[in-house]
């Protein structure tokens, strides 16, 4: 029998994992640590909840840490802040962190593999248009390529620390590499399906129950792939026990298998919700008040890759990334008639405010204004026999479903 330590346990990510490693019967204990309790979500008789603050130092990390082993070591802690310079640090004190903590209490001797999630902003699709489809073997954003300044990304010192410290103690590292993710972790309202979800029921609870499409004309045509965090947990349990060589010391896109668009997921969710759909304005030159344009920053990411693909000179690679949506979701959920309507359904169905305050406006306009796909390839795990596969719409509908059940969306009547 194994153990598994799972960091981050209450977040999207890490509450998937812990759901897949209770049903894993090679799994004996299951140590989940975070700051917050795991709560009843976990309650198991495999779990064991541990209070872990990873901003605290190693000496004193590795006080509460005394008898937590694991074979397997998965960390999907993480912490969002708005100064990118802190959010680096913090975010790699996190790891390195729990590493020295860990080589103190001596749990690094029963590790055998250590798996840690990063996503695809490993490839700048945060930062604008990247080769696509996004491949690992693809060149890091790093300073010394395309002769670009780029933006520290803490994903890649992550990675290079946790190699570091898999080849001093013995043991074998996989990096995750997970695109928007569908999922729902309590508490957590920072995810695509909560402010969707919420999106559409508000806009059913308008006049009219129409659903207009808040993106750009490019947005509504281009490709992306998405990640369910049940498909995530699945992928991280093969590759912390997949036995073909090559799985280990390796960095691997984790997405769903499918490719999607909004001109195919937006009429399925009109038709969930029971809207319909209006023409979009794509025409339309003059801007309305709930529009907004912004810059995403001044260098593409395919400019990392340009010369080797001949392309140095095209526009597409000096040209800065421009936001623009039709209707901004953070200017949207500040609307009088918006919020009236969100409170009207709020008191009806007993839903939960902070919801709506936690919702990740700024985000979604992100993932609707940008004028580029998000395609990541998965051929790299599937030729080392990962065979696992989700349907994208099929995501959202379960996580829909659980955000209703948790009173977070409108219960369907
Ligand atoms: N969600 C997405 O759409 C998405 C997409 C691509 C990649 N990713 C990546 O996936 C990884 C995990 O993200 P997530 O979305 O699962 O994040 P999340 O839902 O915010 O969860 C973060 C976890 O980290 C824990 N944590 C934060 N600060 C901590 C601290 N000081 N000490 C101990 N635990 C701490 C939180 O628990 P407590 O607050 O209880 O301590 C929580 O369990 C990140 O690397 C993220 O970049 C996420």
């Amino acid at each position: 029998m194994s153990t598994a330590i799972v960091v981050g346990a209450t977040g999207i990510i890490g509450r998937a994992i812990v759901e897949r490693l209770i049903q894993d019967e090679s799994i004996s204990v299951i140590y989940t640590l975070s700051r917050k309790p795991g709560g009843h979500t976990h309650a198991h008789p495999k779990v064991r909840h541990a209070f872990l603050d990873l901003r605290a130092s190693a000496q004193n990390m590795a006080i509460g840490l005394a008898g937590v082993s694991g074979t397997y070591i998965f960390f999907s802690a993480y912490t969002s802040v708005s100064d990118p310079e802190e959010m680096f640090k913090i975010n790699n004190d996190m790891l390195t962190n729990f590493l020295t903590a860990v080589e103190i209490t001596g749990a690094t001797k029963s590790i055998k593999r250590f798996i840690l999630t990063c996503g695809l902003k490993q490839y700048g699709c945060h930062l604008g248009e990247s080769k696509q489809p996004m491949v690992e073997s693809d060149p890091l954003l790093t300073d010394d390529v395309g002769g670009v300044k780029w933006p520290a990304n803490f994903y890649y010192t992550q990675q290079k620390e946790l190699a570091q410290a898999a080849s001093k103690h013995g043991f074998e590292w996989i990096c995750t590499l997970p695109k928007d993710v569908i999922g729902y972790a309590k508490g957590n309202f920072m995810n695509q399906a909560t402010a969707l979800g919420l999106y559409c029921a508000v806009s059913r609870a308008l006049p009219g129950s129409v659903l207009p499409y808040p993106g750009s004309r490019d947005n509504f045509y281009s490709f992306n792939t998405w990640t369910s965090s049940d498909l995530h947990a699945k992928f991280c349990l093969w590759a912390a026990k997949a036995t073909e060589p090559g799985v280990g010391n390796n960095v691997f896109n984790v997405v769903n298998g499918d490719t999607e668009t909004w001109q195919a997921l937006w009429p399925r969710l009109a038709e969930r919700f029971g809207l319909t759909i209006p023409d979009a304005p794509f025409t339309t030159a003059e801007k309305s008040t709930d529009s907004s344009t912004f810059q995403l920053s001044t260098v593409q990411p395919l400019a990392a890759n340009a010369r080797a693909l001949g392309i140095s000179k095209d526009e597409k690679v000096s040209t800065p990334a421009i936001i623009d949506v039709k209707i901004d979701f953070a200017k949207w959920a500040k609307r009088p008639d918006v919020l009236e309507a969100w409170e009207t359904i709020r008191d009806q169905y007993g839903l939960d405010q902070s919801a709506w305050d936690n919702a990740t406006w700024d985000f979604m306009n992100v993932a609707f204004g940008r004028h580029f796909s998000t395609v990541a390839s998965m051929s790299k795990a599937r030729k080392l026999g990962w065979t696992g596969y989700e349907d994208t719409w099929d995501s959202f509908d379960r996580t829909f479903r659980i955000l209703e059940e948790e009173e977070i969306l409108p219960g369907r009547t």
